[in-house]
Order: C-alpha cells, then structure tokens, then sequence
C-alpha cells in the first residue's frame, strides 16, 4: 500500500508525468519492446532513485515490461509529491516516498520496498545496496543483481568490491558513457544553475561563483556558469581521489579552460556563490566559515549532504532561521549572516526549487537503467550467462545503442566507417 505525503496532488503529478513522457523518445521505444516481450515478468524491482517525474518514466517502463515495481527516494528532500501521488494513484506502482522526511522515514521506506523481496535494484547513491548488505542480508539469497545510478554509489561500491564485501552483480550505470558524459555534464550544469536562480532569485552575471570538484559535475557547473556572466573560481585538490585523473590534473583543465583557479581559503575570502561538486565532505568546513564574506551563499551539488559541514556552521552562528523557501540564514557572531540553499542537499534536486536533469538527459539516463534491467533479468533465466558478484560496467553495444537512439530522437544520423577504415582502425589495435 503506497505511502506519499497527498493524494488529492495525483491529477497535477498526472499532468507532469505525461509532459515528461512527451518528451522522453528513448524510453518509449524501450517500453513498447518491453510490453511486447515482457522480460520481467513474474520479477519484482524495488528502486531508490529521486522520485519525480522522469523516473515515473523509467517507473512505468519496468512496469510495462511485466514487473512488480517498489519505489522509494534516495534522498529525504527530492520526491516531487505530486508525480509520486499520480504514480500511486495509477495503482501499477507501490510508491514509499515523499519530500521533506527526516532520516528515520527515510529509511523505512528503503525498508518498505525492501520488504517486498526484490529481485533486481535500482539505488541511486548505494543506500538500498548497503541495507542489503547490512540489516537485511535475509533478503540476498533472492537477488540477481543491481544498477547503481550516481558517481558516490560506485565509489561505495567500488570499496565494498576492495573489501570482498560485495555479494551480487552491480551494473555501474554512472560510469556508461551514454551516461556520465551527458547526465553529469550537461544535466547537472543546467538543473544547478536553474535551482539556485529559482531560490536565490539573484543575478549570477558578475558573480564570483567557487565551484569545488572539477569532475563531470564540476565542469558543467562552471561552464554554465561562465555562460550566465559569473566569474567561475575553481578549486581542486592535490591527490587522487576516483578512478580518473588526480586533483592536480582536473586543475590543470580547469586553468586551460580559463578559470581561476584557488584554494578554497582564497577562494573563501572572494565567493559571492558556492557550488560542491566532489562527493567528499567538509568541503567547506569551520576553517572556511570565518573567511566568508556577508552574505555569501552555499550550496551542494554532489550525492550527499556532507560536502558542507553544516553543523559547524550552525555551531558558529549565534541564530539560524528560514529566510526563504530552500534559504537558510545564519547568523554569525561578527555580525556577517551566511547563506545555506536546501539544507547542504543535492541543490538541483530539493524541492521545491529543485526540478532535477532536464527530461531529456533523464531519457538517456533511464535507457540505460532499463536495459541494464533487462540484461540482469535474462542473466537469471535458464540458458542464461550468469553474472558474477562485483561492479560490471555497462556493456559497450548497449551504450552505444542508448548513444544511438539519442541521436536519432534528435534527427542525428550518422555514417558507418567504411570496411577499409574499420580495418585501419583495427590494425593498430592489433599493433601493426
Ligand atoms: N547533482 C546531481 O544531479 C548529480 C549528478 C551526477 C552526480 N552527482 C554527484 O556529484 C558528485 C561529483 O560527481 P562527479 O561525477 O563529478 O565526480 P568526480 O569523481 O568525477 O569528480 C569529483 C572531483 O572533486 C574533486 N575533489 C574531491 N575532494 C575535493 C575537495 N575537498 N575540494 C575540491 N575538490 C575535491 C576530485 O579531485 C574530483 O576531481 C558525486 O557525489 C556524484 O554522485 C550529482
């Protein structure tokens, strides 16, 4: 029985889903296979992924296909009440999730789509993995596998791999190229810039904007930002901490690209705007606060809301209070007030402010989730190639395809290489 925080929004949420199915051409091909073929019947899929409109996209999909689908959030403030009312309405989807929860809802609604005994998952920042892990290994033996969605999950993962502690298959969803290049590039840099415009109201041009992480997500942000007139600070670190290029080389790019680059002390004495973007945490911590000018604003672009440390924050005001929707006001001692935007959350996806990737990124995004669904599925059936526990990447003719159907949903056709240019192509492959 779905939990959601007010049903009479169910006619809205229906209004927004159909504008997002409207708009997402990748999905709808996969699901009309997927009613068809019907690859997961008999299956249930429980999800933790923000719940708003374009995944009840991806929702619907899996559903069409024949699953049980169980869906939760992965984070307290993203559900967008109104899709997560139409979903439950429609009655095909049991739907646990709704904004503004503390950590103990939180987590009884990953438990709640847990409870009902999944074979596939879908998390979005590996905390539904960690619970199966965790409090509810009863549940394993039942599991054929999962997709993680975001750069922090696999980074959990990855360390759970190191430790011999990951038990199923995980399709890292993030690290397809279909996926990060566009999602986190381009999704998180235009949703970024649109939730702080939509809380703050304030103009970015002339701006100094800090944008900490010079990853995928960083360097959208900051290319975005340049665009809109701000003058875009990046800071980096010097140390390797992902499976890419260190610090030092992301602030390399970040100079070649014409950015300032700073170390988040002398970027705290010169921000207007703030941006983290690194999945760490304490990014900006008590040693930056008193650097701060009056009136700066934080916020938080990356998984968790660990990226600024919040509580030192408050532990150095002498008030805190709501100023806006989504803008916290605090007080400092010295007289300077500092700005927080949703909590230290994932600004781009807290409500109401936040409205998340633009549909058609999500389009991409989900494509890959579902195929990926699809591909866990049929590894399980007999005749099957069973997967082995551990973090798989996305197969490359299934990226490619999700590349595929991008292009042509935009009217982009391109050309085969020809025989004698594939043959080129493979002889220094070969090494000749
Ligand atoms: N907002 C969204 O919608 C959205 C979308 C995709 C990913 N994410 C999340 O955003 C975060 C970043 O993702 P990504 O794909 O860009 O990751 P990434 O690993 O490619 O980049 C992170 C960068 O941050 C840098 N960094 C780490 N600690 C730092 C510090 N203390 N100061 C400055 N820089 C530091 C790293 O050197 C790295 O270059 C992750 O938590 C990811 O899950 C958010």
């Amino acid at each position: 029985m779905s939990k959601v925080k007010d049903s009479s929004l169910a006619k809205k949420g229906a209004d927004e889903l159909s504008w997002a199915r409207a708009n997402m051409p990748v999905l709808a091909k996969i699901r009309s296979r997927f009613e068809k073929e019907k690859p997961f019947a008999g299956l249930t899929i429980s999800v933790a992924l923000h719940l708003e409109k374009k995944t009840g996209i991806l929702l619907e999909t899996l559903s069409a296909g024949g699953a049980k689908v169980y869906a939760s959030s992965c984070n307290p403030m993203s559900t967008n009440d109104a899709a997560a009312a139409a979903l439950a309405a429609a009655g095909k989807i049991e739907v646990f999730a709704w904004a503004g929860q503390t950590d103990e809802e939180y987590y009884s609604c990953l438990n709640a789509v847990l409870d009902a005994k999944p074979s596939i998952v879908i998390d979005d920042g590996c905390d539904l993995i960690n619970l199966l892990h965790t409090s509810r290994k009863k549940e394993l033996p039942k599991i054929i596998g999962a997709c993680e969605e975001t750069t922090t999950g696999i980074n959990r993962l990855m360390a759970m791999q190191k430790a011999g502690k990951l038990l199923f298959p995980v399709f890292a969803v993030n690290n397809a190229h279909s996926k990060f290049l566009l999602d986190n590039q381009f999704g998180t840099a235009q949703s970024t810039v649109d939730a702080i415009s939509r809380a703050t109201n304030v103009i970015l041009a002339g701006k100094t904007v800090v944008v900490a992480g010079y990853g995928w997500c960083g360097r959208g942000v900051a290319s975005r930002m340049k665009g809109m007139g701000a003058n875009v600070v990046i800071v980096e670190v010097d140390g390797t901490l992902g499976p890419h290029e260190s610090g030092l080389h992301r602030a390399l790019l970040a100079h070649y690209e014409g950015y300032r680059v700073l170390s988040m002390p002398e970027a705290a004495r010169i921000g207007d705007i703030f941006i983290t973007a690194t999945g760490n945490k304490n990014v900006i911590g008590k040693e930056h606060f008193p650097l701060l000018k009056n009136g700066a604003m934080l916020c938080n672009t990356g998984h968790f809301d660990v990226e600024i440390d919040e509580k030192a924050l408050r532990a150095s005001s002498k008030s805190v209070h709501a100023m806006k929707e989504n803008v916290m006001a605090y007080e400092q001692k010295d007289g300077r007030t500092i700005y927080l935007l949703s909590e230290g959350r994932l600004v781009n996806l807290a409500q109401p402010s936040g409205q998340g990737h633009p549909i058609e990124i999500m389009d991409g995004s989900f494509a890959l989730q579902a195929l990926c669904c699809e591909l866990l599925a049929k590894s399980s059936k007999t005749g099957g190639k069973k997967m082995a526990a551990g973090v798989h990447s996305v197969p490359v003719p299934v990226d490619d395809e999700v590349a595929r159907l991008l292009l042509a949903s935009k009217g982009i056709a391109l050309q085969e290489p020809t025989a004698e240019q594939k043959k080129y192509a493979e002889s220094f492959e070969e090494g000749t």
